[in-house]
């Protein structure tokens, strides 16, 4: 037998032990015995991270929604898979089995192939978190095409990129969502970015708020009408173990998203074997994550993770703070939930608002707290395990990324022992490196530097959709032969890590991945910007919020400056999204620059986070005289 579910500290080490020395043999007795193959592999991993190439499971065929639903149909067919809670407390939950998903999938799967939908073919996905959500994932793998879900809260001219970069032909939204007390016009935030996509020559549209939209003959449709004809049975494509699942887009330092795309058999068994170590899901277990699918958490740990196991899930469409900030608990009471997995940023704003809302509720069912997106501070990591784990429930802190599409270090509950702050352990299988500044591993305890990853692990992203150039730039070039993650990290006293965070300029604000320079472009849109630079400074709430220098063309003072923070966040608003929109705007009459022009974000960085008296050596700047300029006029 393999060690499928691991219980025990010991146990972890002995098995961490196995999948470091043994990885191909390790992994696959894991997928040998755990997973529906339509045939086994001919080789179980090749890599070269100079290329770089990761194969996993090369030459296996198989399909990963026979994983997720066909398997579970003959023991769990009444089994409740998904638990859909609308946003309005009122408005009755909808309980989803296997049997009905299977229905269901089956049926949307029929819809898109009925649309001249291909194997391979991308299809872009922009909904709000109801059913058809996780519905349409799934029927994109079931026929083999490539699903880029884009979150529904970026802007229309975010979409379009997304759309365009990986060329879909077929997008899927509806006709609005609800966010809170708001309801939000989805379809005309596509329409808008649809005049900038040439290749889209379908819309499919769900129904959700029943408002009044506009539908282009020829191009948009109603998604019931076309599922209620379709057949509920649909022969799953079978694919290849590196055929493409789906393509998801973060942001970099600099450039335009990068589309990760995420292969099919690897990600399947990381995803699923992290679940259910991760987690400790037993089989009556409800669990419930609180990301929004259109981030990489929802994908691995709302849908793929929990139902390849066979798990009930919940899907959430609201937010934290309706109808009042008691909405989470009420929630985990209703249903029993008993792994609750959110983000250090939800956990800060509940924190604000006292106990009184939990009081309120028996969240006695609960027996796993998780935390992922950010590092989570002392204080909110302690307010988690009073409140809310009433100090019995390990709090499981997961580092991971979009690029990893699994979680990479982190307890596993029950067994590893939680330090505040402290992902703890590498997870089975993955092999971590710290590196000094000169390329040089730091071996050894009580050390930091920047974290690496040395050995493949299933589910990394094997490229960025049309740019592997870029992929091996960005991830493998740093140190030679090793995966970067963009972080920095320490080791402890016995061998526990702490993310410190990322070490270039990705800022994580609500645990959201903002790169600075898409923003710094939409800001230099406006006509009277010369230029302008994002940093990060740390927020109560957010964990970073955003600080923008933006100096002008001409001296601003005979322009009203509020009117003008307005516009630049307008812009904002419109190319990436409302997360993206700064907290503080300082006008400059210059930035700090390099003698070769760079700017210096290190010291405006120090400067919003009220560190001026820290700015070390400024003298070898070309402009060191802005430096007290800023200081003085610091927001
Ligand atoms: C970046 C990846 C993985 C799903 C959500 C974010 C930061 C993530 C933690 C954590 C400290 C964390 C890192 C990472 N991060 N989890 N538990 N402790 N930092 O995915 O948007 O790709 O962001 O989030 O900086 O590099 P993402």
């Amino acid at each position: 037998m393999s060690n499928y579910h691991i219980k025990h500290l010991e146990e972890y080490y002995q098995v961490y032990r196995k999948s470091v020395r043994e990885p191909e043999h390790f992994w696959e007795e894991i997928a040998e015995e755990h997973f529906l193959w339509r045939k086994k592999w001919d080789n179980v991993l090749s890599w070269d991270f100079t290329k770089p190439e990761v194969k996993w499971f090369e030459g296996a065929k198989l399909n990963i929604t026979e994983n997720c639903i066909d398997r579970h149909l003959a023991t769990r067919g009444d089994k409740t898979a998904i638990i859909f809670e609308p946003n309005n407390p009122k408005e009755a939950a909808v309980h989803i089995s296997y049997k009905a998903l299977y229905h269901r999938v089956n049926k949307f799967a029929n819809v898109l192939k009925s649309q001249g939908v291909k194997k391979g073919d991308r299809v872009c996905i922009y909904l709000p978190m109801i059913p058809e959500l996780a519905v349409s994932v799934l029927a994109c793998a079931r026929i083999g095409a490539i699903h880029s879900v884009v979150f529904a809260g970026f802007s229309a001219s975010a979409l379009a990129t997304r759309i365009n970069d990986s060329d879909c032909k077929l997008v899927i939204t509806s006709d609005g969502s609800y966010r809170g007390a708001k309801t939000i016009d989805l379809k005309g935030i596509v329409d808008d970015a649809l005049n900038e996509c040439e290749n889209v020559s379908t819309v499919l549209v769900a129904k959700r708020i029943n408002s009044n939209v506009k539908m282009k003959a020829g191009r948009d449709q109603w998604l019931q009408p076309l599922l209620d004809e379709a057949s509920n049975q649909l022969k799953a494509e079978v694919m290849d173990a590196e055929d493409p699942l789906f393509i998801l887009y973060t942001s970099g330092s600099t450039g335009t998203p990068k589309g990760m795309v995420h292969t099919t058999a690897g990600y399947m068994v990381y995803a699923a074997y992290t679940f259910k170590n991760v987690f400790q899901y037993r089989e009556k277990d409800v669990y419930w994550c609180t990301a929004d699918i259109g981030w990489i958490t929802g994908h691995s740990y709302i849908i793929y993770g929990p139902l390849c196991n066979g798990a009930t899930t919940i899907m959430f469409e609201g937010v934290p703070s309706y109808p009042d900030f008691g909405r989470f608990w009420e929630i985990i009471e209703k249903h029993k939930v008993n792994q609750f997995y959110t983000a250090p940023t939800a956990i800060r704003a509940l924190a604000k608002e006292g106990v009184e809302h939990l009081e309120k509720h028996d969240l006695s069912s609960i027996k796993v707290l998780g935390t992922v997106g950010e590092p989570i501070n002392e204080e909110a990591w302690h307010w988690y395990d009073d409140n809310v784990g009433k100090r019995k429930s390990p709090i499981v802190d997961t580092w991971w990324q979009t690029e990893t599409g699994g979680i990479m270090i982190t307890p596993i509950a029950y067994a590893t022992p939680t330090k505040p702050t402290y992902a703890t352990l590498p997870f089975i299988g993955i092999q971590p490196a710290l590196m000094d500044e000169h390329g040089k591993e730091i071996k050894g305890n009580q050390v930091d530097g920047r974290l690496c990853i040395k050995y493949p692990w299933p589910s990394m992203a094997r490229t960025i959709w049309g740019n592997h150039q870029r992929y091996k730039d960005t991830y493998f070039s740093a140190y030679k032969n090793k995966y970067f993650t963009g972080d920095g990290a320490l080791r402890d006293e016995v061998g526990y890590y702490r993310i410190t965070g990322r070490v270039d300029d990705v800022i994580i604000v609500s645990g959201h991945n903002l790169g600075t320079a898409p923003i710094e472009d939409a800001i230099n849109e406006h006509p009277a910007v010369a230029e302008s630079a994002i940093v990060g400074f740390p927020h109560d709430i957010k964990g970073n919020a955003l600080y923008g220098y933006v100096t002008l063309k001409e001296t601003g003072e005979s322009r009203d400056q509020n009117n003008l923070r307005k516009e630049i966040n307008q812009l904002i608003t419109d190319q990436i999204g409302p997360i993206a929109k700064l907290d503080k705007i300082q006008f400059t009459n210059g930035l700090p620059k390099t003698r070769s022009g760079k700017i210096m974000r290190r010291i405006l960085r120090k400067i919003a986070s009220n560190e001026s008296n820290n700015l070390g050596d400024i003298s070898t700047l070309l402009n060191p005289e802005c430096v007290q300029e800023i200081i003085d006029n610091v927001l």
